[in-house]
């Protein structure tokens, strides 16, 4: 479950032991020296202390021994109460797992600058341990809420060792964040910022930040202990050939929402400090989600309405209820007034398309079906193919199986080029275009 007392450096392997990203050990050169200067603070799931290592200040985020409810994995139901069967869930989604994937992930992909900068993971050796307490009085038992009420550490002793496990840490670039009271005022620009390594964060395959103004350090995300990061139990089934199509489904549905909800809590996080007395900037201008940070309040008629007016460039959308994903295609008239903005075109019209989550993929002969995953997958390729997202007439928007007939010249002959895709396929000489485009042009 959790890593056991290191006897050599030889231990200190990349963590956690699963697919995927692996965080190496932070690299002291020579001994384990760490002085414990100042307690910065705390959170649900860790202890954060500045401390200096040869003559360097950082923050070392202490991991709590928190219990199996508080990360995502099969801990919520206690029949589930199974070494194995935890610990390789632990494995992708244990705080300190979790993390280490994190920055393990933006490290791989060559983006550390979207968080605060990490070095490695620390194991805290017994009298850095005794140090720590006396200097601080920790507690590592529970989370936050239940500290101290539970012998968490106690319950799975290290194979090797036959103790409780040793103290993990990650060390970090220090920084400070802004007060919980009376905060200053949060700039457009900052705001913009973090939004854009939210989203970028996401392209890398890491979501589910629990994003508060309070979590950002120096303006950057630093909390990594509940992402999910890819190849994850939840994002990736193909981790688990046993899982049905029922399952996969339940689980698309929920990465869905765990993805969506970043941008939920952004806009928490912005609507929150808007209410703070010293801010000034007007965070409602910061483009998060269609409708803006006060959809909830608004006509969502209008909303709707509204969605693809945002950044003028919006065709595509959707809608997402319990039971559906509502794929939206919006079109709008000509603009009335030349290079003016979309509110000023008349003629709006949208199709949607829902989806139920239910929607699953039959075997081979049975009607094919629309599932949920295809429609974002479209959704999400419609809104990256240039050309293709701009709010235009309805008789301008290329259906989705739209083909070309081209000619390759130099006696090349004739293909089939389909639009979005640029995928060839041959045709007949004899053809003439007016033949192909009877036979492809209809959407599906
Ligand atoms: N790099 C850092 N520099 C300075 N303070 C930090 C740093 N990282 C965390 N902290 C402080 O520690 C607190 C808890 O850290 P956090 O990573 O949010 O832990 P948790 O996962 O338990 O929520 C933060 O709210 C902040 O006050
Ligand atoms: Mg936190």
């Amino acid at each position: 479950m959790y890593p056991d007392w290191p006897e050599t450096t030889a231990d200190l392997v990349p963590l956690p032991l699963c697919d995927g990203p692996k965080l190496a050990a932070f690299d002291f050169q020579g001994d384990q020296q760490i002085d414990f200067l100042e307690y910065l603070g705390e959170g649900l799931h860790a202890h954060v202390v500045k401390v200096s290592i040869k003559g360097k200040e950082y923050a070392l985020k202490l991991f709590r021994f928190v219990d199996d409810h508080d990360w995502y994995g099969p801990g919520d139901d206690d029949s589930n109460e199974d070494r194995d069967k935890l610990t390789l869930f632990a494995q992708y989604s244990e705080p300190f797992n979790s993390e280490c994937r994190a920055f393990a992930r933006l490290q791989e992909a060559g983006h550390p600058e979207l968080a605060t900068a990490c070095y490695g993971y620390v194991i805290l050796d017994e009298a850095q341990e005794r140090e720590l307490m006396d200097r601080f009085k920790l507690e590592f038992n529970c989370g936050i809420e239940q500290s101290g009420q539970f012998d968490m550490r106690g319950r799975y002793l290290g194979k090797r060792s036959g103790k409780p496990p040793p103290i993990r840490g990650i060390l970090k670039e220090l920084g400070t964040r802004d007060p919980y009271t009376n905060p200053p005022d949060f700039s457009v620009v900052s705001a913009k910022k973090v939004l854009l390594d939210l989203k970028k964060l996401h392209q890398l395959g890491i979501i589910s930040h629990d994003l508060r103004r309070d979590q950002l350090i120096n303006g950057k995300i630093c909390d990594f202990s509940s992402a999910i990061t890819i190849p994850h139990f939840l994002t990736n089934p193909e981790l688990n050939p046993r899982l049905t199509e029922k399952q996969k489904h339940r689980m698309m549905r929920e990465a869905f929402h765990f993805t969506i909800g970043d941008f939920w809590n952004f806009e928490e996080m912005l609507r929150d400090t808007l209410d703070e007395p010293r801010q000034t900037s007007k965070l409602d201008r910061v483009p998060v989600l269609p409708g803006g940070i006060f959809r909830y309040r608004a006509d969502s008629k209008y909303q709707l309405r509204r969605s693809p007016d945002r950044p003028n460039r919006t065709r595509y959308g959707y809608i997402q209820t319990d039971q559906e994903l509502v794929a939206c295609c919006f079109s709008a008239g000509a603009e009335t007034t030349p290079g003016g903005k979309s509110k000023d075109r008349e003629d709006w019209a949208v199709e949607i398309m829902p989806v139920p989550w239910s929607a699953e993929l039959r075997s081979c002969g049975e009607p094919h079906i629309l599932t949920t995953e295809l429609a974002l997958w479209w959704l999400c390729m419609l809104a990256l193919s240039d050309g293709h997202h701009a709010l235009v007439p309805k008789a301008d928007i290329v259906p989705i199986n739209k083909w070309d007939t081209v000619n390759k010249g130099d006696g090349r002959g004739w293909v089939w080029r389909r639009r979005y895709s640029q995928v060839e396929t041959p045709a007949n000489d004899f053809m003439d275009d007016h033949d192909m485009l009877d036979i492809f042009d209809d959407s599906t």
